[in-house]
């Protein structure tokens, strides 16, 4: 392990990973468990991953831990993850604040229990202080609440004539993102073996790197993610340009042809 973790260089490191943590129900399952025992062992993966982003100064970790969609799951499993959600929280707090962590939440958190909201908002204003990583978790969040919620901000800011709509850009629209603090992703993560994004920042992803492997989020481990950063490290990144423009840049940066 430590071998993987030397090969990284730590110079092009992504400055953000997001990681779709899926695989808990079939985990528990393949062991004859309820899927909730799958959700409490995905924890312990959760507490690696975040001390291995720590420990190599990744800039921002964020975390799918709740779609909007999976509210739509049974009951039971909801209260189970929303249980886990506050134990898990009141438990991790301290040791986030001592390794500097700063927690962020993004997503629908109308939806929530009260007991969770306030769990959270606690911590979030606990850990506000922090400089090190950005662990941003997404909770009952979905892109596409997301730019519903951003699409009804900005109208109204242009029916009070906040904003003129001739001088929307990019950066306007950014900024009714929950995801404005942040900058975009650039290593996107899915365990399990999912070929899927399932609403999770469509629009952040843009160019993103997408790494899937068929480990299961429970058996996931600092191992697996230096693993993931090295094959990150191997790709070309072209964002639209041709390979011949992005190794004359890496000569000389700031040129083009
Ligand atoms: C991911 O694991 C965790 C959540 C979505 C909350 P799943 O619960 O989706 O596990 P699988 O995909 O059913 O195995
Ligand atoms: C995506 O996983 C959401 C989270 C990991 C929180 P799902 O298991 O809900 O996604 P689908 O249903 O397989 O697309
Ligand atoms: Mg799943």
């Amino acid at each position: 392990m430590d071998v993987l973790k030397e090969e990284i260089d730590l110079k092009k490191l992504p400055r953000h990973i997001a990681i779709i943590m899926d695989g808990n129900g079939r985990w528990a399952q393949e062991k004859g468990q309820d899927r909730l025992f799958g959700h409490f062992h995905g924890v312990e993966s959760v507490r690696d991953i975040v001390e291995g982003c720590a420990e190599l100064g990744i800039g921002y970790l964020t975390l799918y831990a709740f779609s909007t969609e999976n509210w739509d799951r049974p009951a039971y499993e909801v209260t189970g993850l929303m249980e886990l959600l506050v134990e898990t929280i009141r438990k991790e707090v301290e040791t986030l604040n001592k390794n500097n962590i700063r927690l962020h939440v993004i997503g629908d958190m109308s939806m929530l229990p009260d007991y969770a909201s306030m769990e959270l908002k606690e911590a979030l204003e606990f850990t506000a202080g922090n400089t090190g990583l950005n662990l941003v978790m997404a909770l009952s969040y979905s892109s596409r609440w997301e730019l519903t919620e951003a699409v009804r901000n900005l109208a109204r800011d242009v029916q009070t004539e906040k904003l003129d709509p001739d001088a929307i850009t990019q950066d306007t629209l950014q900024q009714y993102l929950s995801t404005r603090d942040f900058p975009d992703p650039e290593l996107m993560i899915r365990t399990s073996g999912e070929y899927r994004i399932s609403n999770f920042l469509l629009y952040q992803l843009a160019y993103a790197e997408l790494y899937f492997t068929s480990v299961r989020w429970p058996d996931f481990r600092k191992k697996n993610l230096y693993e993931a950063i090295l094959d990150f490290q191997g790709r070309e990144r072209r964002f639209g340009k041709t390979s011949a423009q992005i190794q004359q840049d890496l000569m000389a940066p700031g040129t083009t042809f």
